[in-house]
């Protein structure tokens, strides 16, 4: 029997690749980082030959580090960063431009623009799609392609470009452009995809002048959709999941039962509760979402997204160069008592929920003379925790309950700071568990229950264990006007670029 799934795990920044035992233990590990391109403010793009490369890299490298052979491997689960969008020749497989990010807000006047023109046009993408009519999702970015790369559209009204989000481009990379397919969670992400019927969108694609042509056929998340050419790792493996990195960490927390939720800090942060087998909508500016095809039932989620969170981490060592590593950041926060006053916006490309402004620009607000490097490091880390607290608050009131727990994951989890000072501003248990790599095993699982690798989800929520709990211990008061300065610090942000 086949000793491992393999996750591919291609995110904003690297692309990893864990190879996971039965019992959910990492028994190997690879990961390489990617060419971030920022060639105008705002402005977010990714080589997607590179995050190819890079992918298949580290999938050869965790197979190396411990002799897997490809028979050792079950099958492959990936999960990606959501939204990304990806356009390439159907024949030569080569992309026709750099892949545009979630992040990038280049498409922010055009959907202005939309929504001027087209009164209701937010409430007709809201209650197909559950999204924002917001630039952060695939459609617009489309769209932009087709209208500013040379030939674009005619090629893509003569059928010979694909479209995909980061799974389905590797997917088709993997099978040698013989497969063309995405999942439900992340043909849920594109502005284009009726989550009520589970078909792509005609009147949808027609609004936004995207071909239907160009599009990948989509599939539940677990299930095979094809199998590995065998130049890759010698012989064949079986591609047998797929999720948007957020809802597969939804699925890896083992959050299956309605009202169960999670918080991952990645590059961004995102809150995902499971809503069960219907679609709820947000009246508290919140996402309605497809968590998760399998078994031939679909899975919805309420999610809050947030833009930035591990990368304003990643800015303070990067840019300001104030932290040499990330694991830095919870030294220094701890340094000093508190912000001494300070709190730091990172709104680097815009907001998301609930605020959904993609002119917001990041700030530091509330400087006075003492204020030193430390302190603007704890308001960074911070930052993290008010930006979920704003979403949990949202997530609240549209469902009317109080969260009792909030389950953790993703690289800032490790921060103990962070996730005390999450407890405390949201006056809620904060649970972190035993294996943060929770986006991973998610993939991991989706592709091992597809082929009989784990049979149940009895089996895999055996697998889930806690690290460590972290329960509130800030007085009222305080909490409260720690959140009343976090607000005015973020009205200082709306709007800023606007002009
Ligand atoms: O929606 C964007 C999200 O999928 C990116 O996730 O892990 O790169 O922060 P991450």
């Amino acid at each position: 029997m086949a000793k491992y799934v393999m996750a591919l795990d291609s995110g904003t920044t690297s692309n990893r690749c864990i190879l996971f035992n039965q019992k959910g233990e990492i028994c190997s590990c690879a990961q390489k980082e990617f060419t971030q391109f920022f060639p105008e403010p705002g402005w977010v793009e990714h080589d997607a030959s590179e995050i190819w490369q890079t992918q298949l890299s580290v999938a050869r490298e965790a197979m190396n580090k411990i002799d897997a052979k490809f028979e050792d491997i079950a099958s492959i689960g990936i999960t990606n960063q959501r939204e990304t969008v990806i356009v390439w020749d159907r024949k030569t497989g080569q992309p026709i431009t750099h892949a545009i990010v979630w992040q990038c807000r280049r498409t922010a006047d055009f959907a202005e623009k939309m929504k001027a023109e087209r009164p209701g046009i937010v409430e007709e993408f809201q209650c197909k799609t559950g999204l924002k009519f917001d630039p952060y999702f695939s459609g617009t970015k489309i769209r932009w392609i087709l209208d500013n790369v040379d030939g674009a559209r005619q090629r893509a009204e003569n059928g010979e470009l694909c479209f995909g989000t980061v799974d389905s481009w590797l997917i088709y990379k993997l099978t040698k452009g013989k497969v063309h397919v995405t999942d439900y969670s992340n043909a849920s992400r594109t502005l284009l995809f009726n989550i009520n019927t589970l078909e792509w969108d005609k009147e949808l694609c027609e609004i936004l002048d995207i071909p239907m042509s160009m599009l990948p056929e989509v599939k539940p998340s677990s299930c095979i959709y094809g199998e590995t050419d065998s130049e890759f790792f010698g012989g064949p493996i079986r591609i047998a999941g797929a999720a948007g990195d957020q809802q597969a960490a939804l699925f890896g927390q083992t959050c299956f039962n309605k009202g169960d939720a999670k918080n991952t800090y990645g590059t961004g942060c995102f809150m995902l509760m499971n809503t069960g087998d219907k679609p709820v909508y947000s009246k508290n500016d919140l996402l309605t979402t497809i968590a998760w095809g399998i078994d031939g039932k679909v899975t919805y989620a309420l999610e809050g997204s947030v833009y930035v969170a591990g990368a304003a981490i990643q800015w303070l060592r990067d840019e300001l160069r104030a932290i040499d590593s990330a694991p830095d950041s919870e030294y220094f926060a701890t340094r000093v008592k508190d912000t001494n006053g300070c709190y730091v916006v990172p709104a680097f490309t815009g907001l998301g929920a609930p605020y959904w402004d993609p002119y917001a620009r990041g700030a530091i607000v509330g400087l006075t003379r003492g204020v030193n490097k430390y302190h603007i490091i704890r308001a960074t880390v911070e930052s993290l925790a008010f930006q979920t607290a704003d979403v949990l608050a949202a997530m609240e009131l549209d469902t009317g309950n109080k969260l009792t727990s909030l389950r953790v994951d993703g690289g800032a989890s490790k921060n103990n700071f962070l996730l005390q000072f999450q407890s405390d501003i949201i006056d809620t248990d904060v649970v972190r568990p035993s294996c943060v790599e929770t986006t991973a095993m998610g993939a991991a699982y989706l592709a091992g229950l597809a082929v009989g690798y784990w049979k149940n989800k009895e089996d895999v929520i055996n697998n889930w264990s806690v690290d460590k709990e972290f329960k509130s211990s800030m007085d009222k008061e305080k909490r409260e006007k720690e959140l009343a300065g976090w607000k005015q610090a973020v009205a200082s942000t709306r709007g800023w670029a606007k002009n």
